[in-house]
């Protein structure tokens, strides 16, 4: 039963800054929409379909990576960050995104990598053809190996995708050498951050596109870029493996304090430009409290909040995720992010279709795991999703949730292409069933008006024919619609920059209810309906008097997996 006396609150803002209540829309830029018909998306894609999120009624777009790159991880593998990689088009197909995203009032945000690079920037293979005690290694972390020869790797770092954070280099006459680190894949070596000249390249980095007119960044793996000096071990590799435990001492690799003053450094870099520019970081850091320093009022503007994608459909999980998050971020004045997708996770329409662990544990569902309940789970996603749009604060969306899109749960292991397949041998199927290209309209080519080739990268199951945009446009009852409904109902009443208060009679084992201004959100987790408030409905998650697999509302009542919105009286 949710502790009624850890019950937070917070106060509406007269703040207006855009990013303190905006919905951020989140395009996967090689998924999206593909012009050229070669199976990828591009930037004139997404050009050519903004309209679409203008009308949905998002405030601005981030877009993951879609600069050169060899692709080693779909793009946050970068060998070149000032250029666009020619599967996605050109520096001017960007400007002309930029400019048609800025006359339908959307701003842009760019997905900046800095914790590594691609192992084909010029930097790193400076640095690989350069005598061990050259300067041109300090742009990454290269070390003599332990043990024999050291033959055994500097430390006992694992990489997030699998296997061990370092690999051997070898000379044209292939005589082994040094070994360099990488938290992730291999063909991602982690920058040196203690290194004055990664920064001032960084600040250059920042201010190309500040000056191209982008509205701010989001920024990736922020909270790995300082190592602790000298590298030591993790102290708990068995328990951790590459992450840490949270309430312990920190592991070398993860928020050590020195990277603060690098985006305070950043911050000012922003604040020179004119317009409201931000910087919102994916900080994995745990608890809360520990985060509220990364959004100092001089630092980021705003960061992930993955404990609330991780408290997933568990009621005491999610009423201390919000508490949890007002307690932080009020305290330092910095707004509250909400988020349930991303290219990263389980999509949420099929997550709450079974019992799938952490969120943001990047395991996807292969066709060999237990498979979701598609019904249960849409139902679920947009309950959850209402209960999310409520919350003041700002809110990210992933590209296809507002179709409801399930993830793809049968993807064969031939098409994978996240490294984390490969690293484990396909013990973990990763994160390509929420990276599958979006259906736009329904039987146009084999995928679904996603381009007119019918190509595409990774194959879309037969099933999101049904979910494509154009059947949606025309379906009152869709989950687009009600993304929509959601959408300008908050713009109206304002309820990004509204307040927050528990319902106490609706805080228990089986629901969580809240106020923003005269709205209440009641969010039902039972198996039975709850009699609603007095007031009158203005949304619902689940439609009136639909069919069969999910539990149907009646008017006067919060349905099993419903959430309402209802104006007090
Ligand atoms: C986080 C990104 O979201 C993920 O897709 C990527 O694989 C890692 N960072 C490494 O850049
Ligand atoms: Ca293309």
């Amino acid at each position: 039963m949710p502790d009624l006396s850890h019950a937070e609150r917070h106060h509406s803002s007269n703040r207006n800054e855009w990013w303190r209540s905006g919905v951020i829309y989140q395009i996967y830029p090689r998924s999206f929409s593909d012009a050229n018909g070669d199976g990828i998306g591009d930037l004139a894609g997404i050009t050519s379909r903004l309209d679409a999120l203008a009308t949905l009624g998002v405030d601005a777009i981030w877009l993951s990576p879609f600069y050169r790159s060899p692709q080693k991880d779909a793009g946050y593998d970068v060998s070149d960050y000032c250029d666009v990689d020619p599967l996605f088009g050109s520096l001017h197909d960007f400007d002309a995104m930029l400019s048609r995203a800025h006359e339908l009032g959307l701003r842009v945000l760019i997905d900046l990598v800095p914790n590594h690079t691609s192992d084909q920037h010029l930097w790193f293979q400076r640095a690989l053809s350069a005598h061990p005690s050259d300067e041109a290694r300090d742009f990454y972390h290269f070390k003599d190996g332990r043990g024999v020869d050291g033959n055994e790797p500097p430390n006992n770092w694992v990489s997030m995708f699998g296997g061990p954070a370092w690999t051997r280099t070898r000379d044209a006459q292939g005589n082994p050498g040094q070994w360099y680190l990488h938290l992730f894949d291999s063909s991602q070596p982690d920058l040196n951050w203690a290194n004055p000249a990664v920064q001032a390249e960084f600040e250059k980095i920042l201010r190309f596109w500040l000056d191209r007119g982008v509205d701010g960044f989001r920024v990736d793996q922020p909270h790995a870029m300082a190592k602790a000096a000298g590298l030591p071990d993790h102290p708990d590799v068995e328990r951790a493996g590459a992450g840490f435990i949270e309430g312990e001492a920190s592991p070398p690799m993860w928020f050590q304090e020195e990277v603060h003053p690098i985006f305070r450094r950043w911050r000012e870099i922003l604040d020179e430009y004119p317009g409201d520019r931000a910087m919102c970081g994916e900080a994995y850091v745990l608890p809360l409290s520990f985060m509220a320093k990364w959004v100092r009022p001089d630092e980021f503007h705003q960061t992930f909040n993955f404990r609330f994608l991780d408290a997933g459909w568990d009621v005491e999980k999610l009423y201390s995720a919000i508490n949890e998050s007002f307690a932080a971020f009020d305290g330092v004045g910095a707004p509250s992010t909400w988020v349930l997708s991303n290219h990263d996770v389980i999509r949420h329409a099929s997550r709450f279709g079974g019992d799938y662990g952490r969120a943001t544990a990047s395991d996807g569902i292969g066709p060999n795991d237990a498979q979701p309940d598609r019904a249960l789970g849409l139902a679920r996603a947009r309950a959850a999703t209402l209960f999310m749009l409520g919350l003041p604060g700002a809110s990210y969306l992933y590209q296809g949730e507002e179709l409801g899109l399930p993830e793809h749960t049968t993807l064969a292991g031939e098409f994978r292409q996240d490294p984390t397949f490969a690293r484990t041998g396909g013990a973990r199927v990763g994160r390509d069933g929420c990276r599958v290209p979006l259906p736009w309209v329904a039987g146009d080519g084999a995928a679904n008006g996603f381009n007119q080739s019918g190509k595409a990268w990774l194959p879309q199951p037969e099933l999101y024919r049904e979910y494509s945009r154009d059947l949606q446009t025309q379906d009152e009852n869709s989950t687009l619609h009600l993304y929509m409904s959601a959408l300008r109902i908050r713009g109206e009443l304002e309820l990004g920059s509204g307040s927050f208060d528990w319902l106490p009679q609706f805080v228990n084992d089986t629901a969580l209810g809240y106020r923003n201004r005269d709205i209440l959100v009641i969010h039902n987790f039972g198996d039975t309906a709850l009699h609603l408030p007095p007031g009158e409905v203005i949304l619902r998650s689940q439609t009136i008097n639909t069919d069969a697999h999910t539990a149907v509302s009646t008017t006067d009542a919060v349905a099993p997996n419903e959430t309402v919105w209802i104006r007090a009286c």
